[in-house]
């Protein structure tokens, strides 16, 4: 009989377990993100950010410098996102500001970014900016998640 519970115990620990989504272990504004919102935020990368920034994050202009101009047009692109950008020197509210309302330099030395606040809500900025995540190193994800504890600390204290 104790053998039979066990296994009821069990069976049902398992089944929880296949129900409940996977936690990827990113997080984004205090947000735990599951594996499929990071497939979903991948997807959704491809269709509003790709365009400009590269599907694998390597920005409009590979091989130049993050923040150097193109050579053809003196103007600054999109930069990258990948390992060899500074994306990831931001916090998740800069982010996620940026997928909500677009960039915010000047137009003359860089190139333009729209907001995508008219078709995309947080969560789905939230799965982008998670996704944007994981081409990232370890360090280069802890740097990121310093920065934005310390951000917020710094608006709790205002
Ligand atoms: C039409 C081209 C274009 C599209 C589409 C676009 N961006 Fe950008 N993005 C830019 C440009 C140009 C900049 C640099 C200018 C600026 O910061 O205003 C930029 C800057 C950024 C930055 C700051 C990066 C850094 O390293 O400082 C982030 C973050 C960002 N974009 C995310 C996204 C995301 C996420 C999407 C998709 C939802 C997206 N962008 C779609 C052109 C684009």
């Amino acid at each position: 009989m104790r053998r039979l519970i066990l296994a009821l115990v069990l069976g049902v620990f398992a089944f929880l377990a296949a129900c409940a989504p996977e936690t990827s272990g990113i997080s984004v504004q205090g947000v735990a993100l599951s594996n499929d919102d990071l497939i979903q935020g991948h997807v959704l990368y491809e269709a509003w950010c790709a365009g400009c920034h590269g599907s694998k994050g390597e920005g409009q202009f590979p091989g130049i410098g993050a923040l150097e101009p193109s050579p053809i047009t003196n103007r600054i692109g999109a930069p990258p996102h990948n390992t060899t950008g500074h994306t990831w020197h931001h916090s998740d509210d800069l982010l996620v500001r940026y997928v909500l309302e677009g960039g915010f330099t000047d137009p003359a030395n860089f190139y333009f970014m729209p907001g995508f606040g008219w078709r995309l809500g947080v969560d789905d900025a939230r799965r982008i900016a998670g996704y944007i995540k994981t081409l990232w190193t370890d360090d280069q994800r802890m740097m990121q998640a310093r920065t934005t504890q310390q951000e917020m600390e710094m608006m709790a204290g205002q």
